[in-house]
């Protein structure tokens, strides 16, 4: 895995995810290096279309969870955001700009969060981080708690079809095999290849039946790919999306 997309790199079970600041303390700076790179898949497509989502942000107030550095955060207050909060489990933070709190947590545990508690916002993100909840339903309800009104939740993640593809080039098996296998898998990621990570599978029903549990209706969703101009500069990038597809990024407001 090369793409350096802001993948996501689930960690499900109670005790994988205990493990889990240690393993992004790790991981962190390399994660942000590569993240940082001009061929980023998470430049040239994720955060534009992340961003593009989120529109006009002048005067709201953005929750970040799962923030990373917060260098999305410190460039959404630069674009006119207020009094908002990034959290993260590593604490690998950029220095806070004015109007922006940077803040170590866990995201399935955000009622218990006390920089978060009596607090609304205009806009909550789970930018390739969601997958990393214990309880992924739980944790939808309690931002949909801390959704201000008129509010909405920006959730993006990898295609679960990229990761089937993976197991069933590495297994020899098929792509549906793969696809609805429930079978935890483990891999080295991309950032760095000390550190290997399990993933629970989901599909994409399933991502859907939990936005639903959690009481909120899809507004919109997108499938970003590279612009013209990146595929011609980065065809490597381009054969990457061709054959693992990309992300997933959903808009979502809370049920009357
Ligand atoms: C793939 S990175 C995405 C970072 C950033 N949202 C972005 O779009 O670039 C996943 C982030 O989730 C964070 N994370 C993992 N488990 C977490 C947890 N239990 N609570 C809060 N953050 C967590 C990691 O430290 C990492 O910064």
């Amino acid at each position: 895995m090369t793409a350096g997309g802001a993948e996501d790199l689930g960690i499900s079970t109670d005790s994988e995810v205990r493990d889990q600041a240690l393993a992004w303390s790790r991981l962190a700076s390399d994660y942000e290096r590569a993240r940082a790179r001009e061929d980023s898949l998470d430049r040239l497509t994720e955060w534009p279309a992340q961003r593009r989502l989120l529109g006009d942000v002048t005067s709201k107030s953005v929750l970040d969870v799962g923030c990373g550095n917060g260098g999305k955060l410190i460039e959404l207050v630069e674009d006119g955001a207020l009094n908002c909060v990034g959290l993260d489990i590593s604490d690998n933070f950029l220095t806070p700009t004015a109007g922006l709190s940077l803040v170590k947590g866990d995201l399935s545990e955000l009622g218990s969060v006390s920089e978060l508690a009596g607090r609304t916002f205009d806009r909550i993100l789970f930018l390739q981080s969601f997958g990393y909840s214990t309880d992924p339903v739980r944790t939808l309800r309690s931002a949909r708690k801390m959704l201000a009104k008129d509010g909405f939740i920006l959730l993006s993640r990898t295609q679960p079809i990229r990761y089937a593809v993976e197991r069933a080039e590495k297994n020899g098996t098929s792509l549906g095999e793969e696809y609805f296998s429930s079978a935890d898998y483990s891999y080295s990621n991309g950032w760095n290849d000390q550190i290997t990570l399990s993933k629970r599978p989901y599909t994409i029903s399933d991502l859907l039946n939990e936005f639903s549990a959690a009481g909120l209706w899809l507004e919109s969703a997108a499938e970003p790919q590279l612009p013209e101009d990146a595929r011609q500069r980065y065809p490597h990038k381009q054969a990457w999306m061709n054959r693992y597809l990309g992300i997933l990024i959903f808009k979502l407001r809370p049920l009357p």
